[in-house]
C-alpha cells in the first residue's frame, strides 16, 4: 500500500494495554499517516481503573516507540471532540468476537449521530487475540496466573504488584 488515509485515533481504556490493543494500533499505524492512541481519563466513566492515566500513557508509549507515526494522550472529553483535535477523519477500534459487536454497534451510532464526518472503522482481531480483554487479564493477575502472550512483559510485572497474591491451590 502506497498512499495512506490522514490521521486516525485508536481510543480505548487500555487499562492495561494488551497485546491485542498493540496488534490493532500496529495495523492502524500502517494503514494511516498518523494514528493518535487515545486513552480515557474520566473518572466518572466505567469503575475505577487499577492504572492512572499517566501510567497507561506511558506503558502505551514505551510498547510504541518503535511506530514513528503514533502518538499517546490521555483524553477526557467527548471522543469525537479528541478525534477533530487531533485532526483524525477515523475512529479505528478492534473487533474481538460478537460479543464486542452489540455495545461497539451503539457506540458507533452515538459517535455517528454526534460527528456523521468522522467514520468508525473496525478492525477483526487476529485469531491469537480474539480472547484477550483487559478485564480478563486483571482476573488473572489477581489469581497469580502467568500472563505471557497476553500484555508485555512490563506490564504484567506492574499488573502482578498492584493486583497478584501468591498462586495458592494449585495442582501438582
Ligand atoms: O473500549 P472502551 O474503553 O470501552 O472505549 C472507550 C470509548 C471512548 C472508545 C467509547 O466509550 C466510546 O466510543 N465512547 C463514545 C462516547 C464518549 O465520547 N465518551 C467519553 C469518553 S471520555
Amino acid at each position: 500500500m502506497d498512499e495512506k488515509g490522514g490521521t486516525a485515533v485508536c481510543p480505548g481504556s487500555y487499562d492495561p494495554v494488551t497485546l491485542g490493543h498493540l496488534d490493532i494500533i500496529a495495523r492502524a499505524a500502517h494503514v494511516f499517516d498518523r494514528v493518535v492512541v487515545g486513552v480515557v481519563d474520566h473518572p466518572v466513566r466505567k469503575k475505577k481503573t487499577v492504572f492512572t492515566a499517566e501510567e497507561r500513557v506511558v506503558f502505551l508509549e514505551s510498547e510504541l516507540e518503535d511506530l514513528g507515526n503514533v502518538q499517546v494522550k490521555a483524553f477526557d472529553t467527548l471522543l469525537v471532540d479528541f478525534a477533530r483535535q487531533n485532526g483524525a477523519k477515523a475512529i479505528v477500534k478492534g473487533l474481538r468476537a460478537i460479543s464486542d459487536f452489540e455495545y461497539e454497534f451503539e457506540m458507533n451510532q452515538l459517535n455517528r449521530k454526534m460527528a456523521p464526518d468522522i467514520e468508525s472503522l473496525y478492525l477483526f482481531s487476529a485469531p491469537e487475540f480474539t480472547f484477550l480483554s483487559s478485564s480478563g487479564v486483571k482476573e488473572l493477575a489477581t489469581f497469580g496466573a502467568d500472563l505471557t502472550g497476553m500484555v508485555p512483559p512490563s506490564v504484567a510485572v506492574r499488573l502482578q504488584e498492584a493486583l497478584g497474591r501468591p498462586r495458592t491451590g494449585k495442582i501438582t
